[in-house]
């Protein structure tokens, strides 16, 4: 039985990439047990619209509160950015955290010159959470934002320093570049493993990885609420569960986790 601060965090996301979020807790939250939920049946919600979006997210965000979690973590940046209401509505008074508040906050703290640059999936693009959430803490603040639809498949397919990925990089680049932009939004789980490319091609570039500030953020909100795992002695328990049979999800995972993955459950939603 866990004690009240010993019960999981709740990572959830579209498919695998959600991972780097996780990766990033358990280097910053080493004590704290963890579950996470993939839709990799149902993978990319980045190109689907944002009424398919909420209903699955309702569906994942009830399994979640079944895992009796302490917070939710919303990974997944197209989820943040058309169905966040929809989770800290059905979390009540649990903390929730995501991505685009976390890269928002971050990027604001990084920028120079005031003018940030975000790149995400399609639908993240489409409903300007980014801008609407810089602007909320900055009007002042301007956004360029493109979508690159391509680099998910890219990222799952390895390309990590590839001729393709690189003439990819680029061409969504381009635009962002010549709007003089400094700061660049890693707006989608899939994209902090592309770091070094988009480094070496935009060098001027301050890089903001929400993974790591989401992670942060995490630490914060448990500290405050007085949740954080404490239990010394304990090796942190770490569940994955995905919609579709587990093979692709743990081959791919372990290029985002970093380390093997074990303890991988197919169940099914909706
Ligand atoms: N997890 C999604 C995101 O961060 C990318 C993959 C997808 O399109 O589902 O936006």
């Amino acid at each position: 039985m866990n004690t009240p601060n010993q019960r999981p965090i709740g990572v959830f996301d579209s498919g695998v990439g959600g991972l780097t979020n996780v990766r990033a807790l358990m280097e910053r939250l080493p004590l704290e047990n963890i579950v996470y939920f993939g839709d990799t049946a149902r993978v990319p919600y980045g190109v689907k619209s944002r009424a398919t979006i909420e209903t699955f997210t309702a569906q994942i965000v009830g399994f979640m509160l079944e895992h009796d979690v302490k917070a939710l973590v919303i990974a997944c940046n197209t989820i943040a950015a058309v169905a966040g209401h929809k989770v800290r509505q059905m979390a009540g008074n649990m903390p929730v955290l995501d991505v685009i508040s976390a890269g928002a906050q971050a990027a604001l703290a990084t920028t120079r010159n005031n003018h940030i640059g975000v790149i995400a999936t399609n639908t993240t693009v489409n409903s300007n959470a980014y801008a609407r959430e810089i602007h909320r803490r900055n009007p002042a603040a301007r956004v360029q934002s493109q979508a690159c639809p391509l680099f998910v498949p890219l990222v799952e397919e390895g390309w990590l320093d590839h001729e393709v990925t690189r003439l990819t990089a680029r061409e969504y680049l381009k635009p962002l570049l010549a709007e003089d932009v400094d700061t660049l939004v890693l707006g989608c789980t899939h994209y902090p493993l592309l770091k070094p490319l988009l480094q070496q091609e935009a060098p001027q570039l301050q890089l903001v990885d929400s993974a790591l500030t989401t992670a942060e953020a995490v630490a914060q909100a448990l500290q405050a609420e007085g949740l954080l795992n404490d239990g010394t002695g304990q090796t942190a328990d770490y569940r994955f569960y995905v919609s579709d049979i587990p093979l692709r999800f743990q081959t791919i995972g372990e290029r985002f986790l970093g380390r093997s993955l074990q303890q991988i459950e197919m169940v099914s939603l909706g």
